[in-house]
């Protein structure tokens, strides 16, 4: 109980609401003026209902310090949104942020998740621009998407169409826009040209894929050995991938030969370090450039000295959160409804697993690779 309080004081929970209690219930009210029971109708109305979240009070590893709990009513103040969530994933960047290894991270205790998709429940007195069913989502993005009911300022809430496929429309707001910024701001991509990118299998990977392809741009995609690899590499085919190997199939002398047609890649995209960072490096062109966003093997980007001399590689990072401070928001929603447009129009697609809340640890073991390679988890609230 002492967590629920604090997190909903973190919640800013009004510290009127003792006065619920005193207020009398409907059905035993004695006969109360119009007047008095617009007030109480008023008054309740502006109230969220109970919310069930993941919450944890410490960092640490995610599968023990998490719990689901319930959180009491929270006061709708006249700028905010009540929204019922409908779907959010468990991404990378939260498991860090519960490890408390990622920089930007909310306080303990918190509740879980980062981006995510719900429908207007109630609206603040003074808020005009959204309505009860409107679907929005959280941009710029927002801790807290793990629980059933969330309260906040109505600048949170993007307003999306709700003919957006729902899993789609909870993880828009991370991979796609982190694949496209990629492909974009680093180097200037001609029809024709290709990339290089390891963890092509993440939803990153896949959006970097597609979004390539659609502007004549070729991949080459490496992927790491596991059970699965070969269903892997055809379904990244399927998506429009040039080549896909294995980090095994690259143990060769000269990775270059296996080109083919393709033309040395100007731009390799690293999300996995290790010796997958230093197979991007070896397919890269002279002057290439690796961009770093991710470190799934948690293992160093180890550079040889000749890259840089004969080479003269450049070694970059991305960040989307450096991104979206440094950009107007309204540049970002509009990313973001540029990316659902390809969604709908089929030409954006990752595999994801629609996970039911109550079975939250369960997508939080596969999220965590405790139970091998599982699409990404999305909870249904
Ligand atoms: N910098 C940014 O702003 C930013 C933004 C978004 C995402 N990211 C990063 O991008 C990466 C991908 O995120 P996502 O959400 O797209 O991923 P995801 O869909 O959850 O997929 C996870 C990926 O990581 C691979 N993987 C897992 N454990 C691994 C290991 N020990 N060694 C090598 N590969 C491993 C998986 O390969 P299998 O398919 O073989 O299991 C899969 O490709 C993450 O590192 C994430 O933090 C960064």
């Amino acid at each position: 109980m002492a967590l629920a309080k604090a997190i909903v004081s973190s919640r800013t929970l009004a510290k009127s609401l003792p006065l619920l209690s005193h207020l009398p219930k409907l059905s035993d009210a004695p006969p109360y003026s119009a007047r008095t029971l617009g007030v109480i109708r008023a008054f309740s109305a502006l109230v969220s209902p109970p919310a069930k979240a993941v919450v944890y009070e410490q960092h640490g590893p995610p599968d023990s310090v998490t719990r689901v709990i319930e959180l009491p009513p929270v006061l709708v103040k006249e700028n905010d949104v009540c929204i019922r969530m409908l779907a959010a994933p468990i991404n990378p960047s939260d498991i860090n942020s519960i490890e408390g290894v990622y920089p930007v991270r909310p306080q303990v205790p918190a509740v879980g998740g980062r981006e995510g998709v719900g429908k207007v429940h109630l609206v603040g007195t003074a808020v005009k621009d959204l309505s009860p069913g409107d679907w929005v989502i959280p941009s710029p993005l927002s801790f807290g998407t793990w629980q059933t009911y969330i309260v906040k300022d109505q600048s949170v809430w993007q307003k999306i169409d709700n003919d957006s496929p729902m899993e789609y429309a909870a993880t828009i707001s991370i991979n796609p826009p982190t694949a496209l910024r990629m492909l974009e701001d680093f180097t200037s991509l001609e029809p024709g040209d290709s990339i290089v990118q390891n963890g092509a299998t993440s939803m990153v990977g896949r959006c970097v894929i597609q979004i390539a392809k659609s502007r004549g741009i070729r991949s080459i995609n490496i992927i790491r050995d596991r059970a699965g690899s070969d269903e892997a590499k055809d379904t990244l085919k399927k998506l429009g991938a040039e080549e896909v190997f294995t980090e095994s199939q690259l143990e060769v002398k000269n990775v270059k030969s296996l080109l083919g047609d393709l033309e040395e890649p100007a731009l390799g995209l690293n999300c996995v370090g290790g010796n997958a960072a230093s197979l991007v490096m070896k397919f890269l062109r002279q002057g290439g450039t690796m961009v770093t966003y991710g470190g799934m093997s948690k293992k160093p980007i180890t550079v040889s000295t000749s890259s840089f001399i004969f080479k003269d590689l450049a070694l970059r990072g991305f960040w989307l959160h450096k991104w979206m401070s440094s950009n107007d928001v309204g540049e970002s929603r509009r990313m973001i409804d540029h990316l659902l447009g390809l969604v709908r129009g089929g030409k954006l697609k990752y595999e994801m697993e629609l996970v039911p809340f109550s079975d939250f640890h369960i997508a939080l073991d596969k999220s965590l690779g405790k139970l091998g390679s599982h699409p990404k988890q999305v909870l249904k609230f």
